[in-house]
């Protein structure tokens, strides 16, 4: 069903993230008809542009990456697109009374700030439209990642955000909720019986989560010396698979009863402080290799600093939930760019049978796939055809989206869009979840600044530096992809 007539205002609107997902995700919902016919998108940005323009620009940079058949429809949904321009920081307002100028007459309307600006706006933008009587009950707001850098800047992120939006009206992103098979996980888990019984210490030996990207960072420095790799994949999108794998069942698929359960597993991490942070940690940055560079030679408008030799693009850290369902189950949490394939995957990694009768077998293994092909394999072990003597085989009984359901399977923004226009917050961050988060990163990026060693180089187009594999090879485990 379409949703509610919205004005859907984006800051940071000709931005890489507004042209490159958000926009081709409404208009995927468009063709499919989710969007209601007077729905507006207004995109901000300094650029100075005229409506006109901005619809040329996407005409020019978007339309030819999506499925464009009809026309008319096109140019029925460049007619949507809006461009105000605004300059923050500056004494001139002239941006702020457009945006006014172009909202009046309809605040009955849902209306929706996506704030896909550096998180230093985030404060100043929400003010700037409470003084120009922008905020109706109606509106809500999105917050884009990063959220802060620490725990204190982004306290102070939602302290700014929430003098002028109220809790339920924020909509904090993590586009890794937005995935289906991370939605699936839920109903993998709490739609069946069979496995409910045996996802505890007593079955599971251990899990790992990898979130591998062939990508580096080129032109991206400036950002990412600052992030790294745990800030900018596991604080969030890592953790949120993790609190998903290891949460409670809840009473009810309502927002609250899931988000609760997921802040209760971010309080039960175990704490990784002080000389821990080395027996756990790994960090490594990704070095020239083959036609690959370096990161220090990734093209960057300023050349290579202190920040950059220090900052990872790789990391793996063995983490622990301290509950009664997880008690000395690790959890190996790894993702880094520049790897040999984009994968992202939970492996859940069984214990062996109590008492085997065969010789050789191997312990079951459940894998669920993100990405490429979102799937899930469950591997069991078959006896080999034969007369002769009984020979174990692991053999995958698998579930391949693409090839079992027709229909297309949506970008992660689409379903987030759709739902923060239909102001359905389950998918999103809570304040309380994204400050305990970072209240587990906090001592680990503090240790790692404290310390005097760099992050461990490694090839680009390898598997991540040795530390890595160390890190489950001492207990006698190793990576999912090394056994297969
Ligand atoms: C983003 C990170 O949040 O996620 C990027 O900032 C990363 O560095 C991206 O490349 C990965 O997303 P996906 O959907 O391609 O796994």
């Amino acid at each position: 069903p379409a949703a509610h007539t919205a004005d859907l205002v984006v800051f940071g609107g000709t931005g890489d993230l507004s042209m490159r997902k958000l926009i081709p995700a409404l208009y995927h919902s468009d063709r499919e008809g989710r969007l209601s016919p007077e729905t507006r998108v207004i995109a901000m940005s300094r650029g100075g542009l005229t409506d006109a323009d901005f619809r040329g620009k996407v005409d020019a940079e978007v339309r030819s990456g999506l499925p464009v058949e009809d026309e008319s429809h096109w140019q029925r949904f460049l007619g949507r697109l809006h461009h105000v321009s605004v300059d923050v920081g500056r004494e001139d307002s002239s941006g702020w009374s457009a945006l006014a100028e172009l909202l009046a007459g309809y605040e009955a309307r849902d209306r929706v700030y996506y704030l896909a600006s550096p998180p230093r706006t985030f404060g100043p933008f929400c003010r700037e439209l409470e003084q120009a009587g922008l905020v109706t009950p109606r509106s809500r707001v999105v917050l884009e990642k990063p959220l802060g850098h620490d725990l204190t800047s982004a306290q102070r992120i939602n302290d700014e955000v929430g003098a002028i939006f109220d809790e339920r009206q924020i909509f904090r992103i993590d586009h890794y909720l937005g995935k289906e098979t991370v939605q699936n996980l839920l109903v993998l888990r709490f739609a069946n019986a069979f496995l409910e019984p045996i996802w505890n210490s007593l079955w599971i030996d251990h899990v790992q989560i990898t979130a591998a990207e062939t990508v580096g960072t080129p032109g991206r420095r400036g950002y990412y010396d600052h992030a790294g790799a745990l800030r900018d994949m596991v604080q969030n999108h890592l953790l949120q698979l993790l609190t998903l794998t290891a949460m409670e069942p809840p009473a009810r698929n309502d927002r609250e009863a899931i988000r609760d359960e997921k802040v209760k597993v971010l309080q039960a991490l175990r704490p990784i402080t002080g000389g821990e942070v080395e027996r756990f940690t790994v960090r490594g940055q990704y070095t020239e290799a083959g036609d690959m560079v370096g990161y220090l030679d990734e093209p960057a408008s300023t050349p290579p600093n202190e920040a950059s030799r220090r900052v990872e693009t790789f990391t793996a850290i063995r983490a622990e939930v301290k509950n009664w369902r997880w008690a000395g189950v690790p959890f190996y949490l790894r993702t880094g760019k520049r790897m040999p394939y984009r994968r992202s995957e939970i492996v859940v990694q069984f214990k062996d049978v109590p008492h085997s009768i065969f010789p050789g077998g191997a312990p079951n293994r459940l894998v669920l796939r993100l990405q490429p092909e979102e799937g899930i394999e469950l591997h069991i072990m078959a006896k080999e055809p034969g007369a002769g003597e009984t020979t174990l085989k692991p053999v995958p009984l698998s579930l391949s989206f693409g090839k079992t359901f027709t229909a297309r399977v949506p970008e992660a923004y689409e379903r987030l869009l759709m739902d923060v226009l239909a102001g359905n917050p389950t998918l999103f961050m809570r304040r309380d979840e994204v400050e305990a988060a970072w209240r587990w990163i906090d001592p680990i990026l503090d240790a790692w600044q404290a310390g005097p060693s760099l992050p461990e180089p490694y090839p680009a187009g390898s598997t991540g530096p040795a530390g890595a594999h160390e890190l489950l090879g001492r207990s006698g485990r190793a990576w999912h992809e090394e056994e297969m």
